[in-house]
């Protein structure tokens, strides 16, 4: 039976349908989609999502998968339904400790993914396809066109991606999606959902999307009800400054390659965007990153 049709308070891209089920009363979320394109992309994130369930994590967990159905038609996935609060309500409510523990938590997260993945070189060259592919792509876009500040930030991003080198990051796990959008908040446990393939599959993007966050309010934009910026802010800060302090002192990839790959990150945002509010809020955090090199 189906309980309800979720509103979703946070915009994804996909359009993919969510529902809750009750079964044997028992409660599911139901995650489908009849779009030819993400048919495909909708069950490798649940084949990994899966795969990431099997190990135990402190205070992370990621809602068991059920079943995925596939026809030529559509797709639908079922897991756990997790009674939960989203980033908001967690950050409006929650005091410093209780963001404390969600940095441990994230921190660890974090530190089992590069536990479990290899040091490898990294071809620069993934990165420069990716680049003339994101490139052609913004200049495709009717929304980017003919914009000067934006040509300007294609063109400073190409200097520094012709400088990068091969690079030596560790390469194995990686969540893909690690947004707090993706992130259920349920008191000191935190459930993952959403996962997604990655061009590379590495924990440093993990902390590039958390960071996207953090550092950015990425999520916040994306937000459609009204929140308390200044609280989630006070909260993103620490959360922010604690995982860069605590990464810069332990890898020196870190230190290497954050900033490239964050500056890929929001230019693979940008290359698809169209309204004009995202679109302002890009060309500023872009040009704020470009500084940086
Ligand atoms: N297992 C679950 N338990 C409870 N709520 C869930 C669960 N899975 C999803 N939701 C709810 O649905 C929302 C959207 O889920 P999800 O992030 O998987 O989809 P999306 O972002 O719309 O998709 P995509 O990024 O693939 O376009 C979540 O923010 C949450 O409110
Ligand atoms: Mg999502």
């Amino acid at each position: 039976m189906i309980f309800s049709t979720m509103e979703i308070e946070v915009k994804g891209h996909s359009g993919c349908q969510i529902e809750v089920v009750r079964e044997d009363g028992q409660l599911f979320v139901d995650k489908s989609s009849r779009d030819p394109k993400y048919l495909d992309r909708l069950v490798r994130q649940a084949e990994k999502q899966l795969e990431a369930s099997l190990p135990e994590y402190q205070h992370i967990r990621i809602p068991k998968i059920h079943k995925i159905d596939r026809t030529d038609e559509m797709v639908n996935v079922r897991m756990d339904y997790v009674y939960s609060r989203n980033f908001v309500e967690f950050f409006e409510q929650a005091g410093f400790e209780q963001v404390g523990y969600l940095i441990d938590a994230l921190k660890m997260y974090l530190e089992k993914e590069i536990e479990q993945s290899l040091i490898t070189t990294v071809s620069r060259n993934i990165v420069t396809e990716k680049f003339e592919d994101v490139k052609k792509k913004t200049l495709d876009n009717k929304h980017l066109q003919n914009d000067t500040e934006i040509e300007a930030i294609i063109e400073r991003s190409q200097a520094v991606f012709d400088h990068l080198p091969d690079m030596v990051i560790p390469v194995g796990k990686c969540h893909g999606d690690l947004t707090f959008s993706n992130i259920l908040f349920n008191g000191n446990n935190y459930y993952l959902i959403d996962f997604l393939d990655s061009f590379i599959e590495s924990p440093l993007l993990d902390i590039v999307k958390i960071r996207q966050d953090t550092a950015w309010l990425w999520s916040q934009l994306m937000y459609v009800n009204p929140c308390d910026t200044i609280r989630l802010h006070i909260a993103f800060g620490k959360i922010d400054n604690e995982l860069d302090t605590y990464f810069s002192s332990r890898y020196e990839w870190y230190n290497r390659y954050y900033k490239p790959l964050q500056l890929m990150n929001f230019l693979r945002i940008l290359q698809y965007a169209h309204e004009p509010a995202v679109i302002d809020y890009l060309k500023r955090t872009l040009n704020e990153q470009l500084q940086e090199f």
